[in-house]
């Protein structure tokens, strides 16, 4: 197995975690390359369950070096407390297994501040966001105003021109959005003690890949949030504010394309979103809730009910195109069973005419009206499956109808949320 990609190809929570954590037992390396803690990637291992943020998801996995790309962002006391907890949970992190690239950008009080208070003023057009800060420390990074984990792990300098940038920052926080100001003081007391405490896991992680390709080691690159949410292929502007999709892998680790052999697309067997924005296949009533209580739809980082619907090939279809998806991994199959019949979105009616393709205007996007076929569903319990002869057959009926619908084969299919709940179809492995 070459070097390989995981990533979500809907609007995130897709399982990836859990798909990191179980091919990570394959790889050396795990690579988590975009977003930031606005991530909730939950892992349900020997019965303990583990929910990280920015720590990949390779972490529980012995002998497996878990790495923190230049595209991702830091928010340096969520780092510190997830690395704590980790090792207070049994599984010691030390820069033997964790390393954090030195070009990542570091989310600053003020990103979350200005996160928060804007999400409040955009009343009826908000994004609901998950208020960590995550668009105001892209936008900086942008903007050339930003501070990387080098500033604070080695702070020369950094004192005046955290004063220059939080000069700035307060006037906008006070003046535009009506906020108080936040203490340059405070702020650089507080993050120099980051820095000390980050500073042995503060390397060059281009270059750790780049040797780890060149002596054939095997790497696994990470993706946060989903396709959907990626801030160029997305549903914009309901998007988060990073490429989550295949481009991000590149930009935010520096590997080279020849280390990418093959990329894993991770979707649920039906469909979820947070969070404001468009989403054809959403249900309400019984069917959502149904989902919601089996799935146990709710938010690994702000607790919020996800919104759910059927599984939407239009969008998924787009999703792999655009990301250049090998095989899949559908996760959650097991929420299915007790439908009596399930359905699948092959199409939209947009303006009276049917359309396979995924618009760029949210305006159509909301005008579609989902076009669906039906399955017959499954009564049996799958949590027990391990091989694919065991499942029933309208079971592996709805897979083949997806692998079908989406022109790439299932190489994982999940049936609950423990690390052995999945069977494979091993003439599919990447
Ligand atoms: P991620 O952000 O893509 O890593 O996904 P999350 O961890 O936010 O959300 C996925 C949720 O589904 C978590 O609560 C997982 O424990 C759970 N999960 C993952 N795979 C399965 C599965 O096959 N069946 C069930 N029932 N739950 C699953
Ligand atoms: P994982 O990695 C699901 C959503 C938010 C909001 C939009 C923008 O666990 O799949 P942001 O805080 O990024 O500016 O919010 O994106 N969002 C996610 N939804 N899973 C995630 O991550 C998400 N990260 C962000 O709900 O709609
Ligand atoms: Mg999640």
């Amino acid at each position: 197995m070459s070097g390989i990609v995981v990533l979500g190809v809907q609007w995130g929570d897709e399982g990836k975690g859990r798909i990191v954590d179980l091919i990570a037992d394959r790889v050396d390396l795990v690579v988590r390359y975009q977003g930031g803690n606005n991530a909730g990637h939950t892992i349900i291992a020997n019965g303990k369950k583990t929910v990280l943020h920015h720590v990949p998801s390779g972490i529980l996995r012995e002998g497996t070096l878990s790495l923190i790309g230049n595209g991702v962002v830091v928010d340096p006391g969520v780092l510190v407390g997830e690395m704590e907890a980790l090792s207070a949970a049994g599984h010691p992190v030390s820069p033997a297994n964790l390393l954090v690239s030195d070009r990542a950008h570091v989310i600053m009080p003020y990103h979350r501040e200005i996160d928060v208070l804007r999400e409040r003023s955009m009343a009826g057009r908000k994004i609901g966001t998950t208020g960590r800060g995550i668009g105001p420390v892209y936008e900086d990074k942008y903007a050339r105003r930003g501070f990387r984990l080098h500033d604070i792990a080695s702070p020369d300098g950094f004192r005046d021109r955290l004063g220059i940038v939080m000069d700035e920052r307060n006037a906008y926080i006070e003046k535009v959005l009506g906020g108080r100001p936040l203490d340059p003081e405070k702020v650089y007391e507080e993050y120099v003690g980051y820095g000390e405490v980050l500073k042995p896991y503060v390397k060059d992680v281009s270059g750790i890949i780049r040797a780890g390709g060149a002596e054939g080691k095997k790497i696994l690159f990470e993706g946060a949030q989903g396709s959907l949410l990626d801030v160029d292929f997305g549903t914009y502007p309901y998007v988060t504010s990073s490429n989550a999709g295949l481009g991000g892998v590149f930009s935010g680790t520096g590997a080279a394309p020849g280390l990418v052999g093959s990329v894993v697309g991770v979707s649920k067997a039906y469909a979820t979103r947070v969070g404001e924005g468009p989403f054809p296949t959403e249900e309400s009533g019984e069917i959502e809730e149904a989902l919601r209580r089996e799935g146990g739809e709710y938010g690994a980082t702000t607790g919020r009910s996800r919104r759910c619907g059927w599984l939407d090939a239009v969008a998924l279809g787009y999703a792999l195109r655009t990301n250049g998806v090998s095989v899949l991994a559908l996760t959650k199959l097991d929420v299915l069973s007790g439908f009596e019949k399930l359905k699948i979105c092959t199409g939209y009616r947009c303006d009276g005419s049917v359309t396979r393709e995924f618009p760029a205007s949210l305006q159509v996007l909301e005008s579609c009206e989902p076009l669906y076929d039906e399955v017959p569903g499954w009564e049996e319990d799958l949590g027990g499956i391990r091989s694919a002869e065991d499942l029933p057959a309208n079971a592996v009926g709805f897979i083949r109808k997806v692998e079908e619908l989406a022109g790439v084969p299932v190489w994982i299919a999940s049936v609950g949320p423990a690390r052995d709940m999945y069977l494979e179809f091993v003439e599919h492995c990447p």
